[in-house]
């Protein structure tokens, strides 16, 4: 983007006040606390790779990452263990399909890719640790470092998920019992219950996003999360796959490697630009933010962010 900055405080100032119109779609309500959430709250973030931070609307909202996490997981996954190591274990294909369906490959049972909740949660199941508490120590740590500011849990959206998601317990012991889950289904689903009740702000996903378009580094604190090529593998899967059975369209029309969350947010990656994010709760019969899509579609527009 070769805006200046103040052509871009004005272009978010614009797209929030226009799309704050648009009352579409529904807040999430399959987990009980996500129903609770303010529908007509809404934020928009931009963090470019030179750490200069925008912002408009409820950016400084709070919310759960929910599936936001997945990516940021994935990297952690990548770092400690290689590509080799974590594909054997979750694949890197389009499922084509919702974002919680038993999208298992033949004969492996390995799921189709780590945006979807059965390879997030054998993503999780991933993460080393002698004790379930080291293990998401060593998770919040790493989203903590992606936002450049030490995050926390939402102990009430935790507490809501692990009471309603036996559908997610279902899938990692479907996995187990194909011998494609790491370790003891339960703990697996905790963990993951725990990375989606990490609670965290647009402008914090902004600089999340940013750090992965940043090859690794995050552009506010200066410091290295992950390594470059672990940066562009999850970007790569991002791109492919971050919009569930809607990624195909998304990456037509908007053109960037994103990720989508039940809560709300959504984050966008431009590489070598900046990362943007957007929190909205209501959302659409793929399970995607309503006003997050349609602002990113015409962020992406306005300033030719299109990879292609
Ligand atoms: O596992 C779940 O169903 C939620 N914790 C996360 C799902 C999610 O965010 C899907 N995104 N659109």
């Amino acid at each position: 983007m070769a805006a200046g900055p103040d052509v871009v405080t004005e272009a978010l100032a614009d797209i929030h006040r226009r799309l704050g119109a648009l009352d579409e779609g529904e807040p999430a309500a399959y987990i009980p606390e996500l129903a609770r959430a303010r529908r007509e709250g809404f934020g928009l973030a931009l963090v470019s790779m030179d750490g200069h931070r925008y912002q408009a609307g409820d950016a400084a909202e709070p919310f759960t990452l929910q599936s936001v996490s997945k990516p940021f997981v994935y990297a952690l996954a990548l770092a400690e263990l290689g590509l080799d190591e974590v594909g054997r274990w979750v694949g890197a294909e389009p499922s084509g399909e919702a974002f919680n369906a038993i999208s298992l490959e033949q004969g492996t049972g390995r799921p189709s890719n780590a945006m979807i909740n059965a390879g997030a949660i054998a993503t999780t199941a991933l993460v080393p640790g002698a004790t379930p508490a080291e293990r998401f120590e060593r998770i919040l740590a790493g989203l903590s470092a992606f936002a450049g500011r030490r995050l926390d849990v939402d102990a009430a959206v935790h507490a809501s998920e692990a009471a309603t998601g036996d559908r997610n317990r279902a899938l990692a012991y479907l996995m187990r019992g194909a011998g494609s889950l790491a370790c003891d289904p339960l703990a697996a689903t905790d963990l993951y219950f725990r990375q989606c009740a990490v609670r965290a702000t647009a402008a914090d996903l902004a600089v999340m996003a940013a750090t992965l378009g940043n090859g690794g580094v995050n552009p506010v604190t200066g410091e290295r999360v992950v390594g470059e090529r672990v940066a562009v593998q999850v970007l790569s899967v991002m791109a492919t796959c971050g919009m569930y059975d809607a990624s195909g369209e998304w990456l037509l029309r908007v053109g960037l490697p994103a990720k989508s969350g039940v809560s709300g947010g959504l984050i966008a990656v431009s590489p070598a630009r900046f990362g943007a994010a957007c929190w909205s709760p209501p959302l659409d019969r793929s399970g995607n933010p309503v006003r997050g899509t349609a602002a990113l579609r015409e962020l992406s527009e306005r300033f030719g962010l299109h990879l292609m």
